[in-house]
Formats: structure tokens, C-alpha cells, sequence
């Protein structure tokens, strides 16, 4: 809730910084006094008090580039890290904590910074409708689907619309993109870009875009993620898909325990980062048929991969079906705020947008 990209107060302070997407790619550093109490700050802030510069960099080469990142961080995992000691992680921890607000706070104050949270718009009026004004920043939202859903079109589609103003149903941020089956088409990030008025190579240079090649690379690549977005402002991270490489590195039954609990860790991370740094994170998944009896009573008999696992760790899932030519539908399925309705969209040459009548 404290990081960057989620508030609009935020933003709105850090706007001489945050050049937008037409203006020019961001280079935005997070070192400014103004931003200090706004966005996530830098790790080097605990350093005096005992810690050491040698202490930071231990913390940084773990993934650690944020007071918040360690604030957050259960004190087991700071004493996985070479070097740092009982005392020392008790340290860094206290340090912290007095940096971060993290006691309670009243429901009143809690409902005002909600009110403030960022949401990106899909280009649809009626889905941003049904999601309650878009897709929120600071949590997961998961889209599930079969193939040809519209799910990689969604991606492209909020890449874009991630760096708009925030008046413009953007979060005047850079995009960070994983792709793990290949499907990565920046012509479609231009499409996008141009219905927007926005400066086609600017939008490209404000999306870091890697593929993923297994799923320990693709652990790899948030670490390198979290790195990134220490430096500069980034609104979004897609992952897509966030299951199918989980589906060939590990292969029946009796891998499944371990599937899970590297897809566990997998999603904590990203979790982590839409904390640290007010990022949307949406990841896409596909569905499997259900193979047991509950299949015959279910109206659907798919279900979406990654288990209870995937179930808790997504805030917002959204499951998507085919539609009538390029008309899709888009079914609320789990959300802490949201009621189970749907909306129809639909996937046009310049994006996703409505449907015609
Ligand atoms: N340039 C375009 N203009 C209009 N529609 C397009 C364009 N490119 C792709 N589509 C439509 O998008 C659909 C594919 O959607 P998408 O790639 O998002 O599916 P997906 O849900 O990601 O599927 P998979 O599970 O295979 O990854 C196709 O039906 C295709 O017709
Ligand atoms: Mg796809």
C-alpha cells in the first residue's frame, strides 16, 4: 500500500520526475528528498547504525533493494544470507521497521489510501466496469482461460495503457513483461500505442521485455525485476503464461509436490514485488480439464492451473471464454470486493475495446 506506483498521491507529487510515455522514455531515480516518503526506499537509507555498506550489499546481491523489501522479509530468510549475523538481522530489521509503517492503522485511513489506489484501464469500458475501473496496482490479478482467450492480447494491451497519465486510466509507469511461451509481439504494443496518441517507440523503450526459459529462469528474472524497479518507476509486471513452463519442467504425479512448492515460492516473490513497489502484477494460466467425479456436476468442467496455490496467491481472478467472432467474456471468479458477474469485450486490430452492438 506505502510503494509507488499504487497511490495516486503519489504519483501526482513525483509527476515533475515521472516524464510520461509521449513525452519521453523515464528515467526516474528514486533518491530525490520528495520521494522518500512516497515510493520504496532504497535500501542504502538503513546504512549508519551499526550497518554496514558491506551489510547493504550482502542484502542487495539476495534481491534485497528496498527498506520495504527487508521490512517484510520474515528474519529466517535475512539469516539465509551469508554473513549476516543474529545481532545483525535484528538490527536490520529494527532499522527498518522504523522506516515502514507497519502497525495498525484505522479502517477510515485504510479506506482513504484505497481510494487512492491506481487502477489501469483494459481499453474496454465495460471490463474496466466489472473490475471496478481497471486492473489494480499493488496486487495480482490472474486471467485464465483456454487458448485464444485473449489473454496475451490483455497483456499487450495494458503494457500500453500502464504508461498513460493517470487521469487517462494509466499509471504513468513502465511495463515489465516475462514471456515464457514466446508470444511477446511488440507490432501489437504499436497498435495499442498509436489509438492512444502515444509515441510509438517511446511506449516500445518503456517495456522491459525477457523470455523466460524454465521456471528457475524465470524465478531468476524477478530478482533481476526487483533490481529494475528500485531504479526507476515501473506501474506493471505480466507474466505470461505463469504456468505452462511449470507444466514441462515437472511431469506427473510425483513431481507435483515439488512443482508446487518452487510455483509457491514463484508467486511469493511477485507478491512481494507488488508490495514493495505498487505494481499491478497480472499473470495469465491456462485451464485443465477436471478429471475427477466433481467434473459431471460442474456446468464448466475446467479448471485453472496451480491448485490452491495459485487460488491463494492471486487476488483478483478473472476467467475468461470465447465469445461470438472476436467478442470475449470476462467472469469475475475470485475477488476480495468484487461480486461473480461478467462483461464482454473485445479484441479489435487497435486493442482491446467493447463490442460492437
Ligand atoms: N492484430 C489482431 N487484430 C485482431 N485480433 C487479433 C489480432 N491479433 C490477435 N488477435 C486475436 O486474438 C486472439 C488470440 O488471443 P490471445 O493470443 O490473447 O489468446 P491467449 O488467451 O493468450 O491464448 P493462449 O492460451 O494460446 O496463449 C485470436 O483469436 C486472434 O484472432
Ligand atoms: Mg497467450
Amino acid at each position: 500500500m506505502s510503494a509507488a506506483a499504487t497511490r495516486k498521491s503519489a504519483a501526482t507529487a513525483k509527476e515533475k520526475d515521472t516524464p510520461k510515455a509521449q513525452v519521453q522514455p523515464q528515467q526516474v531515480s528514486a533518491t530525490t528528498e520528495e520521494e522518500d516518503d512516497l515510493g520504496p526506499q532504497l535500501l542504502s537509507k538503513l546504512e549508519g547504525n551499526g550497518i554496514t555498506a558491506g551489510d547493504i550489499k550482502k542484502l542487495q546481491e539476495q534481491g534485497f533493494h528496498t527498506v520495504e523489501s527487508v521490512a517484510f522479509a520474515p528474519k529466517k530468510q535475512l539469516l539465509t544470507i551469508k554473513g549476516i549475523s543474529e545481532v545483525k538481522a535484528d538490527k536490520i530489521i529494527a532499522e527498518a521497521s522504523k522506516l515502514v509503517p507497519m502497525g495498525f492503522t484505522t479502517a477510515t485511513e485504510f479506506h482513504q489510501k484505497r481510494s487512492e489506489i491506481v487502477l489501469l484501464t483494459t481499453g474496454s469500458k465495460e471490463l474496466d466496469k466489472l473490475l471496478g475501473g481497471g486492473i489494480e496496482t499493488g496486487s495480482i490479478t490472474e486471467m485464465f482461460g483456454e487458448f485464444r482467450t485473449g489473454k496475451s492480447q490483455l497483456c499487450h494491451q495494458l503494457a500500453v495503457t500502464c504508461q498513460l497519465p493517470i487521469d487517462q486510466g494509466g499509471g504513468e509507469g513502465k511495463c515489465l513483461y516475462i514471456d515464457t511461451e514466446g508470444t511477446f509481439r511488440p507490432e501489437r504494443l504499436l497498435a495499442v500505442a498509436e489509438r492512444y496518441g502515444l509515441n510509438g517507440s517511446d511506449v516500445l523503450d518503456n517495456v522491459a521485455f525477457a523470455r523466460a526459459f524454465n521456471t528457475d529462469h524465470q524465478t531468476l528474472l524477478l530478482y533481476q525485476a526487483s533490481a529494475m524497479m528500485s531504479e526507476s518507476r515501473y506501474a506493471l509486471l505480466i507474466v505470461d503464461s505463469a504456468t505452462s513452463l511449470y507444466r514441462t519442467d515437472y511431469s506427473g504425479r510425483g513431481e507435483l509436490s515439488a512443482r508446487q512448492m518452487h510455483l509457491a515460492r514463484f508467486l511469493r516473490l511477485l507478491l512481494r514485488l507488488s508490495d514493495e513497489f505498487g505494481v499491478a502484477v497480472v499473470l495469465t494460466n491456462q485451464v485443465v480439464a477436471q478429471v475427477d467425479g466433481s467434473a459431471m456436476f460442474a456446468s464448466d468442467p475446467k479448471k485453472p492451473i496451480g491448485g490452491n496455490i495459485m487460488a491463494h496467491s492471486s487476488t483478483t481472478r478473472l476467467y475468461l471464454r470465447k465469445g461470438r467472432g472476436e467478442t470475449r467474456i470476462c467472469k469475475i471468479y475470485d475477488s476480495p470486493c468484487l461480486p461473480e458477474s461478467e462483461a464482454v469485450f473485445a479484441i479489435n486490430p487497435d486493442g482491446i475495446g467493447d463490442a460492437k452492438e
